[in-house]
């Protein structure tokens, strides 16, 4: 897998929500190279403060253009909030095992997505969109703010459906709430990502009604390359790092601790 580190100009940075921020990138190599689960990793400050890169979903790559869908939640991503328009950024990717794409005996595709967790989907969307397969989006956020219009889900041919927490928006409870929707059979193919207690719903879910399906794990990382072991998790097969193992893994290889 070829791997990019560049410098790109920032064509927007702006809040879409009051939880969601959406970083517009012009970034045409990256945007040819990446595939749907795939991150990067970007360096939000030249300064000691964060040492670290943060790492990122692809949101969107079309047009020469890479985007990132993020919620600022400490200082790494709140720096990103104060770039701005002709800003330069130093992007290290793609990086990371990307979701595999469904075969064509495949007739219903699955996304759960919590919380910014939707985000690869998106990408994952825009490439399948001619797939045939029918595509549902099972959407869970702690409340309406943080949720986001799926529109451009639903203008690539998913369907959407969404929980929260409170019941602010779509039906009230955790996205566990949804799983009802999911067509159980050899056809369906689930892809999640989102907090580990919902991956770990998920998995049980897929494994009680024998449902295959891949997971994009999140983890702390430093280096991203599978250098650090920073960021390893353990699976079935032993422990495995979310940067190069990952981040997508199958469904039955993950392990987790209560
Ligand atoms: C493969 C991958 C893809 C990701 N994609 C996105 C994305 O598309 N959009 C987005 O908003 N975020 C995404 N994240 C999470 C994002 O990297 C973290 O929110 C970010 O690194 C936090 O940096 P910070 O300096 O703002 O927070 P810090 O000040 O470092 O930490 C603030 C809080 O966030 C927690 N935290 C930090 N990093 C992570 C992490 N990786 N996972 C879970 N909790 C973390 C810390 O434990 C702490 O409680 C992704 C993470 C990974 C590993
Ligand atoms: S962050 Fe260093 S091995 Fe993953």
């Amino acid at each position: 897998m070829k791997k990019i580190q560049n410098t790109y100009t920032v064509i927007s940075n702006a809040p879409i929500n009051t939880v969601y921020h959406r970083l517009v990138l012009d970034a045409a190599q990256l945007a040819k190279a990446v595939k749907p689960g795939q991150f990067v990793q970007v360096k939000v400050s030249d300064g000691l403060e964060p040492l670290f890169r943060r790492p990122f979903s692809i949101f969107r790559a079309r047009d020469g253009q890479v985007e990132i869908l993020y919620e600022p939640v400490g200082i790494g991503t709140r720096i990103l909030t104060a770039k701005r328009k002709g800003d330069r950024l130093d992007v290290l990717g793609p990086l990371g095992r990307p979701f595999t794409m469904p075969g064509r005996r495949v007739r219903h595709i699955v996304f759960i997505g919590g919380g910014v967790g939707v985000a690869p989907f998106m990408l994952f969307s825009d490439v399948l969109k001619e797939h045939k397969a029918e595509k549902l989006l099972l959407y869970g956020g702690r409340t309406a703010a943080h949720t986001f219009s799926l529109r451009e889900f639903n203008r690539n041919g998913v369907k959407s459906m969404i929980a929260t927490d409170d019941g602010s928006h779509g039906v009230k409870g955790r996205v566990s709430e949804l799983f009802g929707q999911v067509p159980l059979g050899p056809d369906t193919m689930i892809y999640a990502c989102g907090p580990k207690p919902m991956m770990a719903a998920v998995q049980q879910f897929a494994k009680q009604n024998g449902l295959t399906g891949e997971a994009s794990m999140e983890e702390v990382m430093a280096c991203g390359l599978g250098a650090c072991l920073g960021c390893s998790i353990p699976t079935v097969n032993g422990y495995r790092t979310v940067c190069h193992d990952g981040p997508v893994f199958s469904l039955e290889e993950l392990v987790f601790r209560a």
